[in-house]
């Protein structure tokens, strides 16, 4: 597996891959990886000839007072992790390497896609989000990209810019990755103490009898919303930081479901803020 850390090496590596005929499959990530990413690296694997995987805490999606100084980095351990896979290269830039001095370039998704959700809870993230993967497209040369459907809003603000901008690249979105209690695979649960693990389980429990709840015939947005909300209040480390249904991927509001639809909940559990969704009504893809 190449390690690449600088953008000359990367684009001279995709520059003679492409001479060769290679499709290019993209997995971004910020590192500290775990069964979920390794499911998009498989994916990924299937699908394309050569497996490009980012990994990059990316300073310019991280509020001032989020976790960029905390997130953890593990870059030797996730080089093991990605060679089981096996991926074929792997782009670690430092910061200043992606924002040298002078930078001022960013990508701003101006619809209502970006202002809902975590969008305003967390307001600029998905600016860098957005920067940081039209950057790593053009680096990378991929035809297509990989974005777990954890961050669901993510994958429709990806989808819209890369339509908007013209970026001739696919963006597949992969089902969300599970431990066998049911907790989605997040690279912040390892923040958790074992009862702050034990108490997450609420997040999807509670999305599975919204679920239920459906299809049994509950089709009210705000029945289902409410159910949600009750599970989750049930759990005394839980605080709720939203529960929310829109159309997908539209991200439209509604008040009754007979379309596919984002069911997502993002809830704090002691310190930490964790995200989990279910899509429901409809095909997802
Ligand atoms: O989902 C993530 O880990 C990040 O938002 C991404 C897509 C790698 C961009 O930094």
């Amino acid at each position: 597996m190449k390690i690449l850390s600088t953008t000359a090496e990367i684009q001279a590596y995709t520059k003679e891959m492409k001479a060769q005929g290679k499709t290019i499959g993209l997995v971004p990530t910020m590192g500290a990886l775990h069964e979920g990413h390794l499911t998009l690296m498989r994916r990924a694997r299937k699908e394309n000839d050569i497996v490009i995987v980012s990994d990059f805490v990316n300073p310019t999606q991280f509020g001032p007072n989020e976790d960029f100084d905390k997130y953890p980095r593990v870059f030797d351990a996730d080089c093991e992790k990605m060679e089981t896979v096996p991926v074929d290269a792997v782009f670690h830039p430092e910061p200043s390497e992606m924002y040298p001095d002078g930078y001022c370039t960013y990508v701003n998704v101006e619809g209502d896609i970006t202002h809902k959700l975590c969008g305003a809870q967390r307001p600029g993230h998905f600016r860098g989000v957005a920067t940081v993967v039209t950057k790593l497209m053009n680096l990378s040369r991929a035809d297509r990209a990989y974005f777990g459907q954890k961050d669901a809003q993510q994958v429709v603000v990806v989808k819209r810019f890369v339509a908007d901008l013209n970026i001739n690249v696919e963006i597949v979105m992969v089902p969300i990755s599970r431990e066998e209690s049911g907790l989605a695979r997040s690279s912040r649960n390892r923040y958790m103490s074992d009862a702050e693990k034990e108490a997450a389980l609420v997040l999807s429990r509670s999305l599975r009898k919204g679920e239920a709840a459906y299809e049994g015939g509950e089709k009210n947005v705000e029945a289902i919303k409410k159910i949600v909300s009750d599970e989750i209040k049930k759990e005394k480390l839980a605080t709720i930081d939203y529960v929310d249904v829109y159309s997908f991927p539209e991200l439209l509001p509604i008040e009754t479901i007979n379309e596919p639809t984002l069911l997502a909940i993002a809830v704090k559990i002691g310190k930490t803020r964790l995200i989990d969704n279910v899509i429901i009504g409809g095909d997802t893809k």
